[in-house]
């Protein structure tokens, strides 16, 4: 009898550290708006959350980036905002502004409005795009599930929208803790059962954005934010050790040295320069990331700064990705042009 063949999934096997053919490179927000063929879906959806609560046309998207720039994984099309949506908050995508929920939480009592179990329920539509997602990818190509860490859902949660001082969820941490702190577990509670039901459904690999980590001194980053991290964490690797677990905690280069938590990989944002996130973290963790987004503007540039990581990564216990999202005028050209140099300059 014949054997089946097997079929490696390279992205997995970088995230736990084994020896691939060539670094497997994907882009943080890489279905978006500079692609021809997301405008055209979202258009057909109507707007950007009917895109993420129509599975079908999330899936397409969400197959794009594979199928046009040659991506080794795609990630889950959704946003991080549709876990606090789900749990009860009404929230709208303004143009040219961002997210904005109409009744940010104030105090402890609107703490009873959020429910656990309605979001698990509600987020019904990514658990479906998971599905058709996985049974349309190649099976040589991973694919990735997300959350934002409770420390970036809760800010969003008590600012409302975008914020540059965090005024009103910075005056929690200080003046009352134990508020936020009920706020955190909750979206943690909640973040459990959502990534385990993403697991179930078919992602290959989950990845837990702290987009506003560096909001925060110290001391607050690892008790407000890191610990609840560290938690979702365990969590999950205590029950799908074989599915690997990225973390992308943006702008704190300040303390890797006090980074430890039961993940694979650690996501490496464009400002930590990656020679330092190697020599604090490489021996412990597949490192992410972390070519500047801006450098897709200019093939040049885009040259230097893959030569650069492959210099200090030299190809070991790494994934190539920009070190936050792709912008939205960037060029499809440039972006497959970064994938395809990856993938040459790599190969062994
Ligand atoms: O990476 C991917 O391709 C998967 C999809 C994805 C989106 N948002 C789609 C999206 C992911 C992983 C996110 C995460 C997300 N969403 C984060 C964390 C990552 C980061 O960038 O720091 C945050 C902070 C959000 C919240 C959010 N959603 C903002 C601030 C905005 C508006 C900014 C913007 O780019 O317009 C969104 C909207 C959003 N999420 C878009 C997309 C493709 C744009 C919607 C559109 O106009 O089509």
């Amino acid at each position: 009898m014949e054997k089946a063949a097997i079929i490696k999934m390279i992205f997995t096997d970088a995230c736990f550290g084994k020896n691939t053919p060539y670094t497997p490179v994907w882009m943080m927000r890489q279905a978006g708006r500079y692609l021809p063929e997301y405008m055209r879906v979202r258009q057909k959806a109507g707007n950007f959350l009917s895109l993420c609560q129509t599975p079908e046309l999330a899936a397409e998207v969400t197959l794009q980036p594979v199928e046009i720039l040659n991506a080794d994984a795609a990630i889950l099309f959704s946003d991080i905002l549709v876990a606090p949506l789900e749990m009860g908050m009404e929230l709208q995508f303004v143009k040219d502004e961002g997210p904005q929920f109409s009744k940010p939480l104030a105090c402890e009592d609107d703490l009873s409005s959020l429910d656990i179990n309605r979001a698990f329920d509600n987020l019904k539509y990514v658990y479906e795009t998971i599905k058709i997602t996985r049974s349309k990818l190649p099976h040589d190509k991973a694919l990735i599930g997300f959350c934002g860490a409770p420390w970036t859902l809760a800010t969003y949660m008590v600012e409302g929208k975008g914020t540059k001082t965090y005024s009103k969820v910075k005056k929690l941490l200080y003046a009352n803790p134990r508020f936020l702190h009920a706020l955190l577990s909750k979206v943690t509670e909640v973040l459990k059962l959502y990534m385990e039901e993403q697991i179930k459904s078919g992602a290959n690999a989950v990845q837990i954005f702290d987009s506003w980590a560096s909001a925060m001194e110290e001391s607050a980053f690892f008790e407000f934010s890191w610990r609840y991290i560290k938690e979702l964490c365990a969590y999950l690797k205590s029950r799908y050790p074989h599915v690997p677990i990225i973390v992308f905690p943006k702008g704190i280069s300040g303390y890797l040295d006090k980074i430890d938590g039961d993940f694979d990989v650690f996501g490496v944002d464009w400002s930590t320069p990656i020679e330092l996130a190697k020599e604090k973290l490489g021996s412990r963790y597949v490192l992410q990331g972390n070519m500047e987004p801006a450098r897709l503007y200019d093939k040049k540039a885009i040259d230097a700064g893959v030569e650069h990581i492959i210099n200090v990564m030299q190809n070991r216990r790494h994934i190539f990705n920009l070190g936050h999202g792709i912008l939205p005028d960037i060029s499809v050209e440039n972006a497959k042009y970064f994938i395809n140099l990856v993938h040459e300059k790599t190969k062994i």
